[in-house]
């Protein structure tokens, strides 16, 4: 594994876990904590409690951690993950607890005062939002939001709240133990290298700037295809959907770099403020134009891969007459100076033909079509490609002189792949929890975005929520129902499916 290059050493933190057992940990928080041990960026001090009701011993939990590491290890060459393992395991404590308990965050409390504990504590929400509230209570009962020792910072997941009432209200729960610059909602979509790298490419480069705005951009896709389904997820998938589990954040998230204008600096307050600009002037959907501006649809059975895949009604945990959405696609408009009358046009799904995640800006044609006559096919426009994943790159599509006598074009693209960060970087979870660690907020929430993120879908998911006789289906495998191109402006519009030239796929 490649080592970043950080300024500052790493911090010694005491991070505690709740939710240490469950989904969340297990496939994103410690195997990140793993990769961040990998790369050298754990300080020597630096602990983690586990913190949940199984009745485990440390070396009970170090032995569960050890399998579920190993298992999606890398196994480099350069750093035997033995050695890596062992360090991680040795910081590794577990605390049997019941979040409901206060007995149980006393004695977290007085764990918490061993001097093998670094005072700086990082209180890590891998739980259902429901839990937040008893968390937050006893961590402030037992006086362990004071600072005055060492920091105090939460780190939440999304979904944060479930529609803008519940997220008010939880953000007020919170605010009543910590103050907004101990507050860490996470955003794993921002930890992505080529996320970032928007920011960089439209902010470092003078190149784009003239060109970006409505002037020059027809309109912008912003996609994320998965080919998996919920993933036994079934209880939380089916109270969520996709607007929720997908579009109010890592989508929103995206449009947002795609569309701020350039921060005063690259302060997280700077850039948080631009990006609350950008979903401030979203026009809101009416009640009567969600059908114009949102479409959604449910997986049938069908193929992926060659495998057959059940469909979402046969998934455990979903309800035989569930009308949750695993598709959702929509259309928005940012009405400033800049953007007004450009579609911004999202889309999500599970189960659909091929993973990958993608933001396609498509330019306007030239003014005077002067090669027109000469083949019909030959009107193509620009585009810019940002490929997420499972690449990432940055293509520019271009006309040149195709082969020949005739005075003829042809696509061509232009790729930026060397310019994206390396695989064998930190992944999105340790980036993040590296920044938490080192109290940088840059890249992660700030209560008026996602409250400004709820007011842009909230008015589909209210329109949603009364029309629960029917959805829309598309066989698993597929890019989704053809029904949902009706949000396309124009004859022209087509999703971008893949990285590649159209026709050539
Ligand atoms: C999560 C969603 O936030 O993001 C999942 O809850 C989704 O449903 C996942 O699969 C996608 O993240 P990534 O990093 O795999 O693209």
């Amino acid at each position: 594994m490649r080592k970043p290059t950080r300024r500052e050493p790493p911090r010694a933190v005491t991070i505690v876990i709740f939710g240490a057992t469950g989904n969340l940990a297990r496939v994103k928080l410690l195997p990140a904590l793993y990769q961040l041990e990998f790369a050298e960026q754990l300080a020597k001090e630096t602990r983690i409690i586990g913190f949940g009701r199984r009745d485990w011993s440390d070396e009970e939990w170090r032995e569960e951690v050890r399998q579920l590491c190993l298992a999606g290890d890398t196994g480099e060459e350069d750093c035997p993950p033995e050695a890596a393992m062992e360090r991680l395991l040795a910081r590794l404590h577990w605390q049997n607890g019941d979040i409901n308990e206060a007995s149980c965050f006393e004695d977290l409390a007085d764990q918490l005062t061993h001097s093998q504990y670094p005072d700086c504590v990082l209180f890590y929400f891998a739980v259902t939002p429901k839990a937040f509230g008893a968390i937050c209570h006893h961590l402030g009962a037992c006086g362990m939001t004071d600072e005055s020792i060492g920091c105090r910072r939460v780190v939440i997941e999304k979904p944060f709240g479930h529609d803008l009432q519940s997220a008010h209200a939880l953000d007020g729960l919170l605010h009543q133990h910590f103050e907004e610059r101990q507050i860490f909602r996470i955003d794993h979509y921002l930890g992505k290298g080529t996320v970032q790298n928007i920011m960089v490419m439209r902010f470092a480069n003078l190149l784009l700037e003239p060109l970006w705005n409505r002037n020059y951009i027809d309109h912008v896709q912003i996609s994320h295809a998965e080919e998996l389904g919920i993933e036994g997820r079934g209880e939380y998938y089916d109270s969520a959907g996709a607007l929720r589990d997908m579009v109010q954040s890592h989508l929103m998230q995206m449009l947002t770099l795609v569309a701020m204008e350039p921060p005063a600096s690259m302060d997280a307050e700077a850039v948080r403020d631009e990006k609350v600009k950008v979903l401030r002037c979203v026009r809101p959907i009416s009640p009567r134009g969600v059908h114009a501006q949102a479409f959604r649809a449910q997986y049938a059975r069908g193929t992926v891969r060659g495998e057959n895949e059940r469909s979402y009604l046969d998934e455990p945990g979903v309800p035989e007459n569930s009308v949750t959405e695993t598709y959702a696609a929509l259309k928005l408009y940012i009405d400033n100076w800049r953007w007004r009358g450009v579609p911004f046009y999202l889309r999500t799904g599970k189960r659909m033909a091929q993973s990958y995640s993608q933001i396609s800006i498509r330019f306007r044609e030239p003014p005077q079509q002067l090669f027109r006559e000469t083949q019909i096919d030959n009107t193509a426009p620009n585009w810019l490609l940002i490929g997420i994943q499972p690449e990432e790159n940055f293509r520019f599509e271009i006309q040149i002189k195709a082969e020949g006598l005739e005075m003829r074009t042809r696509t061509v693209q232009m790729d930026a792949t060397y310019t994206a960060p390396q695989p064998a970087n930190l992944d999105a979870y340790a980036t993040l929890l590296l920044d938490a660690i080192n109290g940088d907020q840059t890249l992660f929430l700030r209560y008026d975005e996602v409250s400004w993120a709820w007011q842009v879908v909230d008015p589909i998911l209210r329109n949603w929520a009364v029309e629960q006789d029917y959805i829309p289906t598309y066989p698993a495998g597929t890019w989704g129902p053809p029904e949902a191109d009706r949000l396309f402006d124009d004859d022209a519009h087509r999703w971008r499916n893949n990285l590649k030239i159209p026709g050539e796929d």
